[in-house]
């Protein structure tokens, strides 16, 4: 039988994304911030880490979908939605549900970097460092784990899950 054994609270998930949300309005007053949530697991990290800003931000979405081995150093990434926002000379924060590999993310930073953005920042609530393969810099985590498939809050098992209010780890 599954067990989900518990990551986030609801309560530790809110405390977060404020701190959060505090710093990056610090960070980014007086500049022309643009966050881009990537689909579909950033979802819900992002609406709630908008309502918490008190800068004006512009969002966007860009969906990415990796394809090969997601454990092999080769692994290819493919765009599937490109932003609609004029990027170029903005400041880009790329808002992630969770960074793994990093082959994803570091796709993303090249191709909004090409783009024209003026800078790239990365915001995740969840750091995944064991399996990373790629050197890529997470500005912003809510919280950083070794290991484990977590699901909820965005997090999906097979496309179930994402609408947890919590963060669990699934031990299939
Ligand atoms: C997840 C996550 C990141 C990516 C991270 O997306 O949202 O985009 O994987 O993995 P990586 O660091 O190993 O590249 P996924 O492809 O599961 O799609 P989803 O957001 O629709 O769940």
């Amino acid at each position: 039988m599954s067990e989900f054994i518990p990551v986030l609270t609801k309560e530790e998930i809110a405390t977060r994304v404020e701190e959060v949300a505090q710093a990056i309005s610090s960070e980014y007053r007086d500049r022309d911030l643009i966050l881009i949530g990537i689909l579909k697991g950033a979802f819900i990290f992002l609406s709630d880490l908008v309502r918490h800003l008190s800068i004006p931000v512009q969002v966007d979405f860009m969906c990415a979908s990796s394809y090969g081995s997601s454990t092999s150093s080769s692994g290819r990434v493919k765009l599937t939605k490109d932003v609609d926002l004029e990027i170029k000379n903005k400041d880009v924060i790329i808002v992630e549900d969770i960074v793994d590999t990093g082959i994803t993310l570091s796709y993303l930073i090249k191709h909004l970097k090409s783009s024209g953005a003026a800078s790239v920042r990365v915001c995740a609530l969840i750091d995944k460092k064991e399996r990373r393969e790629t050197e890529v810099t997470v500005d912003y985590a809510c919280h950083a784990v070794e290991k484990g498939f977590l699901v909820g809050y965005g997090l999906d098992y097979a496309e179930f899950y994402r609408n947890l209010p919590e963060v669990y780890h699934l031990k299939l």
